[in-house]
């Protein structure tokens, strides 16, 4: 029998390896696939039948026996696969084959629908695949959110022969996994992504920056870049083009600000993870001085599906500017984490309640935090917003890099905010004034809140502060600090002083 045991490192972390060795122990045969993404049923296991993959989980190795007897009689059956509500409801471009197929196999990737973007782009102009990405709306999915077609232009329309194309997967935001899973789960779909972002902008070397957190996605990337370049689709001439890319993996070394987009061409480039004062902006000058494309993941493994099946089909999907899908990732205290990718729109309440279940604990959820460490707490009335960049932004929030934090009524607020501050102190370059010591002062301001000192002039003093950081750092990390803490004390201002005077 067939059976898919993740080898991703969200399942090897509640033991899916024993779980693999076990199956393989009873005589199955073991494919490692990626995670399909419902981490609380990791380690998921699906096996082969005629009717289609049926899943298991969480399936411990002492279950593996059990299932391989009773098979969708067993308790921890949990039906077919592709008609799980979870999946079903989904609309998966990004991910469409992670946990399908085995990650490294060239020929499973092919199968299932995978180089067809790439030998669509290899037969237009180069400027045609530009237009195609500006057409789709695709925005970078790092954060901010900016155009992808508008910065591909601008490095196809900067002077000079010797371009880069690198990727960003120093995936720092807390409640972020989704570039790791796609990492580990469909590297070839980074690898053609960034091929055809080569293509379109005339760069012919490009280079993967992947957080040292990350040893698992670090070792499946660095495999399928050899097995690429060995079927044809990196190196010399790629699938008979005449085209020239190659690519190649560094790995960071832990710092947050290595996320930021000039920070971390500065670590490629061997040095401080410091960041540049922009402009001059990467697209003009970016690794060694050169017009350089730098995009987040989950933008570069979009690409792919837009130019397979055209620019339109993307564009039709979402809401408003945001446009395509969004890979989100629910984590914190919620029941069923994991990752969601679907069509911009859907509300934040139907993220957190539907598909996430509500808390882990079962208690009410008091605050979500949307988009990473620097964004922007939010209470349950704000359930009915969008995932939509403008209507977070016009929120007071951020959609950022799609990774939804879930709190329930036990948390407290003061206790959050003065951690942004903590966070920043402890993560800033220490280039500019505001994010260095601003960030220390904050961390001093908030415990005197709490401690009852002087609230309403410490108060004010935090507010000064935070208008300060954000309108005078030099990027988002104290730029974006701020967020957290001000929505903290706008939504949950009881925490700051109720009982504490
Ligand atoms: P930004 O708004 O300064 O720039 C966005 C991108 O557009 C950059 O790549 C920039 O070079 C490019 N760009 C701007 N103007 C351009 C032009 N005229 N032509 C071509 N390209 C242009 O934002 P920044 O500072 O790069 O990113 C901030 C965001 O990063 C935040 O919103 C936050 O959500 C996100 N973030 C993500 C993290 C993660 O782990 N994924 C961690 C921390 C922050
Ligand atoms: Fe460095 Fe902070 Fe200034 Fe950014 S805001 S440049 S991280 S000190």
């Amino acid at each position: 029998m067939k059976v898919y045991v993740p080898g991703d490192s969200a399942a090897r972390s509640v033991g899916a390896d024993l779980v693999a060795k076990e199956f393989a122990a009873e005589g199955a045969t073991v494919v490692r696939n990626g995670s399909r993404g419902m981490l609380w049923l990791e380690p998921f296991v699906e096996t082969e039948t005629a009717r289609g993959r049926v899943g298991f989980g969480p399936v411990t190795p002492d279950a593996v026996a059990g299932i391989l007897a009773a098979g969708e009689e067993h308790h921890l059956c949990q039906g077919l696969v592709e008609e799980l509500p979870w999946l079903r409801n989904q609309t998966r471009l990004c991910f469409a084959r992670a946990g399908v197929i085995d990650p490294l196999s060239t020929g499973d990737y092919e199968r299932h629908g995978g180089v067809r973007g790439l030998r669509a782009a290899l037969a237009k102009q180069p400027q045609e695949v530009v237009a195609d990405i500006t057409e789709s709306g695709l925005r970078g999915r790092g954060g901010a959110g900016f155009p992808a077609g508008i910065k591909w232009q601008t490095v196809a329309d900067a002077p000079g022969e010797l371009k880069f194309v690198c990727c960003n997967a120093d995936e720092g935001d807390s409640g972020t996994f989704a570039d790791r899973m796609l990492l580990e789960g469909d590297p070839f779909a980074l690898i053609e992504g960034m091929t055809i972002a080569a293509y379109a902008v005339g760069a012919a070397e490009g280079y993967v920056y992947v957080r040292s957190e990350y040893p698992d996605a670090v070792r499946v990337l660095r495999q399928a870049i050899e097995r690429a370049r060995a079927t044809g689709w990196l190196g010399a001439d790629i699938l008979g083009s005449g085209v020239t890319f190659d690519l190649f993996v560094r790995v960071g070394a832990g710092a947050y600000i290595c996320g930021e987009e000039t920070s971390m061409l500065e670590s490629l480039e061997a040095k401080r993870g410091m960041v540049r004062s922009k402009p001059p902006i990467p697209a003009i000058s970016g690794l060694f001085g050169k017009p350089t494309v730098v995009n987040n993941v989950l933008t570069l493994a979009s690409v792919p599906a837009i130019l397979a099946d055209g620019p339109a089909a993307y564009q039709g999907l979402g809401v408003a500017r945001s446009r395509g899908t969004q890979v989100f990732q629910l984590a914190g205290n919620i029941a069923r984490g994991g990752i969601f990718e679907t069509a911009f729109g859907i509300t934040l309440g139907e993220l957190v309640n539907d598909y996430g279940g509500g808390t882990r604990t079962g208690r009410p959820i008091r605050a979500v935090q949307v988009g990473g460490p620097l964004g922007a707490y939010l209470p349950t009335s704000q359930f009915t917003l969008p995932m939509d960049y403008e209507a977070f932004a016009a929120a007071g929030a951020m959609v950022g890099h799609g990774g939804i934090v879930v709190f329930d009524d036990t948390v407290d607020m003061a206790a959050m905010a003065r951690f942004a501050m903590e966070f920043c102190a402890e993560e800033s370059c220490g280039k500019c004034t505001p994010c260095r010591v601003g960030s220390v002062r904050g961390v001093e301001v908030i415990d005197r809140i709490v401690a009852g000192q002087d609230q309403d002039g410490n108060l004010a003093l935090l507010n000064d502060l935070c208008e300060l950081m954000t309108d005078g750092s030099l990027c988002a990390m104290g730029g974006l600090t701020p967020n957290p803490v001000r929505s903290a004390l706008l939504h949950f201002p009881e925490d700051f002083t109720e009982a504490k005077r």
